[in-house]
């Protein structure tokens, strides 16, 4: 044999034995992981994300909920859900008695559908007809009047109650649970925020880029700036920005957090 066959053996043992050994390793990681998600899923936590429109709270909140075997509650669509009531019974934004009226005589769930959540308000399933740019707009002003907030919030800690939930909105963190388990705030620039907005809805509006743009910046402001509730990280909340992270990354991130501290 010559000495570059000797060589070139030599090589692929030491390669083979490279190979096991990082196999075993990252079959070591797997299982280790495995039994980390198996001991959070048994844990039943409360976990919050909060974030401003468009930062991808929905999609990572999804994943996240899945890999766990956890609920998952939108709580945005709630003041669509609201906004959505209050349009069709010719409600003003401001008609403080009319949607105190409105909201006693409210009865809102979530029901899993075939293939998402559905979400009935007095039993009639809405959840196709609450994502118009109209709604988006009217949910932004109407979650403004403490009258809507305090019926919501009694609805969302209800839902809490049963533990083992991922909880999405604006104010999860720091108001509706301030004692959750895991609280994240998930932000991305507002440019990167209106593209992803904007390819979400691109079927189904006729809106430009520029406007999706607008309306996300007219939304942050009105919901930032509002008295009660506004949007801001919680103290002790985790901010991750996801301007340069997919969606599965944010989630990979979210769970090693829980992992090293649950
Ligand atoms: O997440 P979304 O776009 O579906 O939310 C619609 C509006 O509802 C949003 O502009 C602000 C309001 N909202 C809120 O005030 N608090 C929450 N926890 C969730 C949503």
């Amino acid at each position: 044999m010559s000495c570059s066959a000797v060589a070139a053996a030599f090589s692929a043992v030491v390669a083979q034995g490279l190979l096991w050994r990082s196999r075993r390793r990252s079959r070591r990681a797997f299982v280790a992981r495995y039994l980390s998600v198996t001991k959070i899923q048994l844990k039943r936590l409360i976990i919050t994300i909060d974030g401003p429109a468009g930062a991808g709270k929905t999609t990572v909140s999804r994943i996240l909920a899945d890999r766990l075997g956890y609920r998952y509650i939108d709580t945005g669509a709630l003041y669509r859900g609201v906004a959505l009531e209050a349009i069709s019974s010719g409600l003003s934004h401001d008609d403080d008695m009319g949607l105190e009226k409105l909201c006693s005589k409210l009865k809102m769930k979530f029901m899993p559908g075939e293939k998402d959540l559905r979400l009935l308000s007095n039993d009639s399933d809405i959840t196709d007809q609450i994502r118009t740019s109209e709604i988006t707009m009217f949910a932004s002003a109407v979650s403004a009047r403490p009258v809507v907030r305090r019926f919501l919030l009694d609805l969302q800690r209800d839902m809490g109650r049963e533990k083992g939930v991922v909880f999405e909105g604006r104010d999860m963190g720091s108001v509706v649970f301030p004692d959750a388990d895991v609280k994240f705030y998930l932000d991305a620039s507002c440019k990167v925020r209106a593209l992803r907005r904007y390819k979400e809805i691109r079927s189904k509006t006729s809106q430009t880029l520029e406007e999706v743009e607008k309306d996300i910046k007219r939304r942050d402001e009105n919901d930032s700036t509002r008295d009660l509730a506004p949007l801001k990280p919680a103290e002790d909340a985790i901010i991750i920005d996801s301007t340069d992270i997919s969606a599965k990354g944010v989630v990979d991130r979210m769970l090693s957090y829980i992992e090293n501290r649950h």
